[in-house]
């Protein structure tokens, strides 16, 4: 198939029949978990919930290539944006905290942003889409950008409430700053469109929402889809059977909030929050990430209001997953599945209009190579080994072979990491996701310059069996019957990747 890209000028390996070149719109969610409609059904996060209230992104979803099983390479932002922008995992862009910069830890290496703007795109950013600050990110990677950046004021957002309903009687002289970015998006639109239009110059706009990220901050109306009489608890509200204590994150994020500080939680291990607090946590969660629909569905209409829709590429994910309270953890920094998994889908004018559903295990490392294949950009290469030194390689897939076949032969396993120190040593947690289980290990990691695992020094292992177990309850690292799973599952992790691409792609 790869000899119809000479056939097209490079437009795609697939049959597209006109070879103009798409415009792209990038959108971001801050924390969304794939809490979403489209993602009803086996694999999704939580078994117990009300009807989530997300028409627009349900309607993108149907348009697109829909990710059911897509995994995050670190359940932290910076970590996993960087990963994702750059199409490399966090052992190679050495960011794995909110503090590092890819350009200055890892190598100078091409972001997805600026090789569309290296190939002639207008490259416009708002939002947060790196992670912001100089330390992290030299304040937006401005190398990316062919115009100014965006940010917006954060306005009704404090320390002192984890989360908020503001009256949308306010909300008219004051916006929420998603409001903000995503009117700028529309302005930033209308004034690409004739350019993009006329074949000129085609865009690559990316907008980063900042919600259901804490403190959840949302318009009062938004709470009138989640009746407080409809919130659950979770069903399982303890760690782990055998959890080892490396694979707990005590949620400082949410207890930095004036609101949960004044409870007193210590973020202890099957120490829980209180139920009502559960509750209204729950419920404000859902009600900021349908606000946060309702902006995606804004900026995705303007496209057919001004006649793009059948020219722009639109792709969503959120950067990663998040735990409201099920095995009475919060937030994000773990390797638990709530947390690696997270929404994504592509929608690819002509190609994904009836809609794509795989259950394929992939990963946010092969979004660039997918975006550049479907623009009709040149192939990335797959990275070597060491790739420091090389600017624009990928190490993730491209998805448009699942276009075609949403069954095709695949990789048959998916990878995240993340790192903690424990008693004073750096550790890093490895984990596998297959078809069937998650299985971490928690190690010394050497840090800079060699950045490498010691596995013979081991602060826990966890074995997960999601056909008997997918809320991940019982760890069954050391039960006899899982012995020969856990030689194999440990061998995979180790040799890392690599080993887990399809024959195609190792070439
Ligand atoms: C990084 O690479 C870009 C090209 O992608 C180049 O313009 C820039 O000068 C490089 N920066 C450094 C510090 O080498
Ligand atoms: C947490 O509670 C569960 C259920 O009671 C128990 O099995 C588990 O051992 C506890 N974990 C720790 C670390 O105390
Ligand atoms: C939290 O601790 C403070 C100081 O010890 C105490 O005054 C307060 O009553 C405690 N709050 C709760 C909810 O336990
Ligand atoms: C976009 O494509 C759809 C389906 O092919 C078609 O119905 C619609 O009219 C097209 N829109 C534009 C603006 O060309
Ligand atoms: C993919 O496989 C699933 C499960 O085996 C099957 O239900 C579905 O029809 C297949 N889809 C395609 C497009 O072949
Ligand atoms: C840290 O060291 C203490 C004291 O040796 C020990 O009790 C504790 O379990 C260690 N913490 C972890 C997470 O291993
Ligand atoms: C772990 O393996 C390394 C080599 O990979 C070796 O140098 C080291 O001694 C081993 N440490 C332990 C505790 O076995
Ligand atoms: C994935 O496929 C490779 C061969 O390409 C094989 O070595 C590996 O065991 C497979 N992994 C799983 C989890 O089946």
């Amino acid at each position: 198939m790869r000899l119809l890209l000479i056939l097209c000028g490079l437009c795609s390996r697939l049959l597209v029949t006109k070879c103009s070149r798409k415009n792209v719109l990038f959108l971001v969610s801050d924390d969304m978990r794939p809490q979403i409609g489209a993602y009803e059904g086996q694999y999704f996060p939580s078994s117990i919930h009300p009807p989530m209230f997300t028409p627009n992104l349900d309607a993108l979803a149907s348009k697109s290539l829909l990710l059911k099983r897509a995994y995050v390479q670190q359940a932290l932002c910076s970590p996993s944006r960087t990963s994702l922008l750059t199409g490399r995992r966090p052992d190679t862009t050495h960011v794995t905290d909110l503090v590092h910069y890819f350009r200055r830890v890892g190598g100078n290496f091409t972001t997805i942003p600026e090789y569309f703007k290296m190939n002639g795109y207008e490259s416009v950013g708002m939002g947060k889409i790196f992670h912001p600050g100089y330390l992290a990110s030299d304040n937006d990677d401005p190398i990316s950008w062919t115009m100014p950046y965006f940010h917006g004021t954060r306005n009704f957002e404090s320390k002192a409430n984890s989360w908020k309903a503001i009256s949308d009687d306010l909300l008219k002289n004051k916006p929420l700053i998603d409001k903000q970015i995503a009117d700028h998006a529309l302005s930033t639109l209308q004034k690409l469109a004739p350019a993009a239009k006329s074949g000129q110059k085609p865009f690559f706009v990316a907008v980063g929402f900042h919600k259901p990220h804490l403190p959840f901050v949302f318009p009062e109306s938004f709470l009138q889809h989640y009746p407080i009489s409809e919130i659950r608890l979770p069903n399982n509200e303890y760690a782990p059977i055998n959890m080892p204590k490396a694979a707990w994150f005590d949620y400082t994020g949410l207890r930095s909030y004036h609101d949960i500080s004044a409870l007193n939680a210590t973020g202890a291990i099957n120490s829980t929050l209180p139920r009502d607090v559960v509750l209204d946590l729950r419920r404000a969660y859902y009600s900021a990430l349908s606000w946060t629909d309702s902006l995606v569905g804004l900026v995705v209409n303007e496209l057919s209001k001004l006649g793009l829709e059948n020219d722009t590429i639109v792709s969503f994910f959120g950067d990663h997953g998040w735990q409201l309270g099920e095995h009475s953890e919060w937030c994000k920094q773990t390797n638990f599945e709530l947390a690696t998994h997270a929404p994504m889908m592509v929608h690819i004018p002509g190609l994904t209009d009836k809609g794509i559903v795989t259950e394929q295990l992939t990963e946010f490392v092969d979004l660039f190579p997918t975006l550049a294949e479907a623009a009709g950009l040149d192939l990335l290469p797959l990275c070597p080994d060491h790739s420091a030194s090389i600017g624009l390689c990928r190490e993730g897939m491209s998805l448009i072979p699942l276009v075609q076949n949403p069954n095709a032969t695949w990789k048959n396993a998916s990878f995240s990491q993340y790192p903690r120190v424990i008693n004073g040593t750096s550790i890093m947690g490895y984990t596998i996701r297959t078809d069937r289980y998650r299985y971490t290990e928690w190690v010394k990691f050497i840090g800079a310059p060699t950045y490498k695992p010691q596995w013979n020094v081991s602060f826990g292992v966890e074995l997960y069996d999601h056909q008997k177990d997918p809320d991940e309850n019982f760890n069954g690292a050391f039960d006899p019957s899982y012995v020969q799973t856990v030689k194999q599952l440990s061998y995979l992790l180790h040799v890392g990747w690599r080993i887990a691409l399809p024959s195609s792609e190792k070439s």
